[in-house]
């Protein structure tokens, strides 16, 4: 088979151990693996990874020392273009053209409705793996970059505590998950933080103030709150001012971790979750599945229909949210 491997997409610590098991795994099988630069748009315009021969093909070492780096070597993006109809059927008469059988894209909600659009004019298979940090997408346990995501969230938080400490401050720091608060629900409970705001929970200002004149009595010093970048009443900032109005018994600060949780070097558990995936991805293809993301559950290969993995948003579970609150004591 001649395999096209591509990140797209918001990049993810671990594509690139992805991409690594992607080629080796493929080439040990007698495939022949093809990198696509910057994701659709890549495609679109015809950019391809190249060996120190100058082919379009992968080889073994052009993968080499590619686990433990953040970032995606081959480039991502979120493509305007692709997002056409046109744009879809160009992609699709490209792949026809340059003899590829099957893609294996590493991505998100975005990258998946991608593939759905692409199957349908295109006659290859698709198996993705999940890469994204929101770990938003329904058929995996985990999604790759999210434990780097997390590891780098909590890192930020245990700093700012000290300050936070030191001047008995209330913090808001704002993590990413646009329509997701699981990074925001990891990072608190493992940062030990007060309190969190999150798209799934409804955000009750004269609540949230109550309860922090409650641990301004028991003689709290400092109150870490994680918002997640989609929460329904607005970002951290939004949040912060309407504390202010609502007369916040601490002094607050902002902090918005932004894009330093996209990239750095990836967890061990990041590297084994992407390498694991990005194996089966091309096993599966092999043994015929189309259409489908090959995640991780239970320590084992998924596939889910790409569809299923973006119809609805992903639960977080009631308990965790609840011990955030039980444990802020
Ligand atoms: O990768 C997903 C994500 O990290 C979201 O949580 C975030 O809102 C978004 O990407 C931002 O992406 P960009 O700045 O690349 O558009």
């Amino acid at each position: 088979m001649r395999i096209g491997v591509f990140c797209s997409g918001g990049d993810a610590p671990g594509m690139n151990a992805c991409v690594r098991a992607v080629v080796r795994t493929g080439l040990s099988r007698d495939h022949e693996v093809i990198g696509i630069m910057n994701g659709y748009q890549g495609l679109l315009d015809q950019e391809f990874f190249l060996n120190p021969e100058g082919a379009a093909t992968m080889d073994l070492r052009s993968v080499s020392d590619w686990s433990r780096h953040g970032g995606a070597y081959l480039g991502s993006s979120r493509s305007q273009e692709f997002r056409t109809e046109a744009g879809v059927a160009k992609a699709a008469a490209l792949l026809s053209s340059h003899k590829i059988d099957a893609l294996i894209p590493i991505g998100g909600d975005g990258t998946f409705k991608g593939a759905v659009e692409l199957g349908a004019k295109w006659d290859g298979q698709i198996v993705g793996c999940p890469g994204t940090i929101d770990n938003d997408l329904i058929g995996t346990d985990y999604t790759i970059g999210f434990s780097t995501a997390v590891s780098t969230a909590v890192d930020g938080l245990d700093k700012i505590r000290d300050t936070a400490e030191s001047h008995h401050r209330m913090f808001l720091i704002e993590v990413m998950g646009r329509h997701s608060g699981y990074i925001a629900v990891h990072t608190a409970l493992a940062g030990a933080a007060e309190m969190m705001c999150i798209p799934e929970t409804v955000t009750d200002i004269p609540e949230i103030v109550a309860y922090l004149e409650r641990l301004r009595q028991r003689k709290k010093r400092s109150v870490m709150m994680i918002v997640a970048e989609g929460d329904e009443i607005g970002n951290a900032t939004v949040i912060s001012e309407k504390l202010k109005e609502a007369n916040c018994p601490y002094s607050t600060r902002v902090v918005v971790l932004g894009h330093l949780q996209r990239g750095g070097s990836p967890t061990p558990e990041d590297r084994l979750l992407a390498t694991q995936v990005g194996a089966w991805a091309v096993e599966s293809l092999e043994q015929g599945a189309d259409q489908v993301m090959c995640g991780r559950r239970d320590g084992r290969p998924h596939l889910t229909p790409f569809e299923e993995t973006f119809k609805t948003h992903r639960p977080i579970d009631e308990s965790l949210k609840d011990l955030v609150r039980v444990l802020s004591h």
